[in-house]
């Protein structure tokens, strides 16, 4: 099969990326690990990713966990949520308790944590009597129970009771994290996803502290979300996707549950709709009040951007933009909607910016903040929106301007930290058009020093979107996300001072055992020494 999309500059890059001598995509593999190094010595601090802001083990000490362990926690949640891992894999009872009432164990508590660790950080003390986690608020306990997760032996996240021994590193992490804003992106337009599978995709970003979760809910090839009034939307807009398979929709219900199943998870859901371009399946559904013509097009199962077009002159295009966005407030507890706005090349440029400029209001109106593709930085934006920059060069006149302006901006270049793009050119999902990514380029750059006049206060933070064109089902998203969605949650999360490429190397290869037992199809990259087994 193949994939005739075509994307601005896209030919050049990917013509441009066969001229690369092949040694400058991929680096030597070092030499396997033997397996007795894998199981008997308790996670080393040094595995942890993303790497901790500062970790100081205490040679000797470690902690086992026992059958007759406790967990305290000032947030029930997060208690039952380890509890509930934990179980499954150790057989023990492990009843979650509010503190005070026991000691030892393993403690989860909102009090006594170092202000250093903020909003979304954690100080996690391993002694040989217990585990304690300390956070200032709710989403750091969160992440400070991942870390702990990472230090117990990969088993203790698998499904079935194992025989331990579940033993800790001691010591001392004080980490919180470099940007706010840790996001991933799922493509659910081009290919849908059901509820089952994109919860597994959450579970999985949030192993490494990923707290943004951007579901692209509408493109040419299908709108998936129920929108009150606008039935057509979904059950016309949602019938087919790329290929012509049947497609599919989110009742607002099953998107609740989503949203709630993220915020179980620390995790903040960000709708898109794309437009006004990318909105066949919208004008499909009704042409009357949102194309020029008033004719209606065909339904679009095909690979090809830049050929839709809301019409930007009818008041009926902004009734129909007003109820879509209030409806999706409603829905959405997080401060950010996705106004989409890539590559919008049926609209005049004027439409362009005064369509942009309108919508940001109507966000503005409920309530919300706007996230734009970078193209939004064209329009006059409000200091609050957030232009996600995507494309492949290091300066944009327009992005650094709106970071002038006080926008902060989101950096997602499509050559870094598309999962979508293949490896090497061997890869048999995904395109290239960015160029080839392996697990070394994706990790090997540095998100406050890359686009010029973004500088480091300017960056909200890094996001991995994952389009879906030629991704179908959980493994496929496991595939492409995998080791790389990894590697950008560490430059999301981790002070620029741990970027190391070799380091980095080996704490990546120590995730292989978990992604084995959680049954991640992962990418087995050759730049990676994963341990044999994994
Ligand atoms: C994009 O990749 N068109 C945002």
């Amino acid at each position: 099969m193949s994939f005739p999309r075509i994307r601005r500059s896209r030919l050049a890059v990917a013509a441009l990326a066969a001229l690369l001598p092949v040694a400058a995509l991929t680096s030597v593999a070092a030499p396997a690990a033997t397996a007795a190094t894998v199981a008997a010595v308790p996670t080393p601090f040094s595995s942890i990713v993303p790497a901790p802001a500062s970790a100081t083990p205490a040679s000797g000490a470690t902690y086992t966990l026992a059958s007759g362990a406790v967990i305290s926690t000032d947030v029930p949640g997060i208690g039952d949520y380890l509890a509930a891992i934990l179980r499954r894999s150790t057989g023990y009872a492990l009843p979650v308790h509010t503190p005070g009432t026991t000691s030892g164990g393993i403690s989860l508590l909102l009090s006594g944590a170092p202000a250093s660790v903020g909003d979304q950080g954690y100080q996690l003390d391993v002694t040989a009597s217990g585990v304690t986690v300390r956070a200032g608020k709710a989403a750091g306990l969160f992440s400070g129970v991942q870390t702990l997760l990472q230090l117990l032996p990969a088993a203790a996240q698998g499904a079935t009771v194992g025989s331990g021994p579940w033993t800790v590193t001691g010591g001392k992490i004080v980490d919180y994290p470099r940007y706010a804003y840790r996001g991933a992106m799922l493509d659910v337009a081009r290919h849908f996803f059901t509820v089952a599978q994109v919860k597994r995709y959450i579970d999985q970003i949030a192993l490494y502290k990923v707290n943004q979760f951007h579901l692209h809910l509408a493109d040419d090839q299908g709108w998936r979300i129920a929108i009150n009034g606008w039935d057509r939307l979904t059950t016309y807009g949602g019938s087919t996707q790329v290929g012509g398979g049947s497609g599919g929709y989110y009742t607002q219900a099953q998107y609740s549950d989503l949203v709630a199943y993220a915020a179980q998870r620390y995790i903040t859901v960000i709708p898109e709709i794309d437009m006004p371009g990318h909105t066949n399946a919208a004008e499909a559904s009704y042409p009357a009040q949102l194309t020029c013509d008033g004719k209606a097009p065909p339904l679009y199962t095909g690979t090809d951007v830049g050929f839709s077009s809301l019409c930007t002159s009818k008041e009926s295009t902004y009734q129909f933009l007003d109820a879509v966005i209030s409806q999706l407030a409603a829905l959405t507890p997080g401060p950010y909607l996705h106004i989409g706005g890539d590559e919008a090349k049926s609209t005049k440029p004027a439409d362009y910016v005064a369509f942009v400029n309108r919508v940001q209001q109507i966000v503005a109106s409920h309530g919300k903040t706007s996230i734009g593709w970078h193209e939004v930085a064209n329009a006059t934006l409000l200091p609050s929106t957030v232009p996600q920059f995507w494309d492949t060069t290091t300066s944009n006149a327009a992005v650094a301007a709106a970071a002038k302006n006080g926008s902060k901006i989101l950096m997602s270049p499509a050559n870094l930290t598309y999962l979508d793009m293949k490896y090497t050119s061997s890869t048999k999902l995904g395109q290239d058009w960015a160029g080839l990514t392996e697990v070394k380029k994706a990790y090997d750059w540095n998100p406050g020093a890359y686009l010029s006049g973004v500088g480091e206060q300017s960056v909200l933070g890094i996001e991995a979107p994952l389009w879906t064109e030629t991704i179908t089902s959980s493994a496929d998203i496991e595939y492409m996300a995998f080791p790389r969605l990894a590697a950008l949650a560490e430059l999301g999360w981790s002070p620029q001072s741990t970027h190391n490429w070799t380091a980095f190397g080996k704490r990546l290869a120590a995730q292989g055992p978990l992604w084995k037992v959680l049954g991640i199809a992962y990418y087995k990259s050759p730049q990676v020494s994963w341990p044999s087994g994994s």
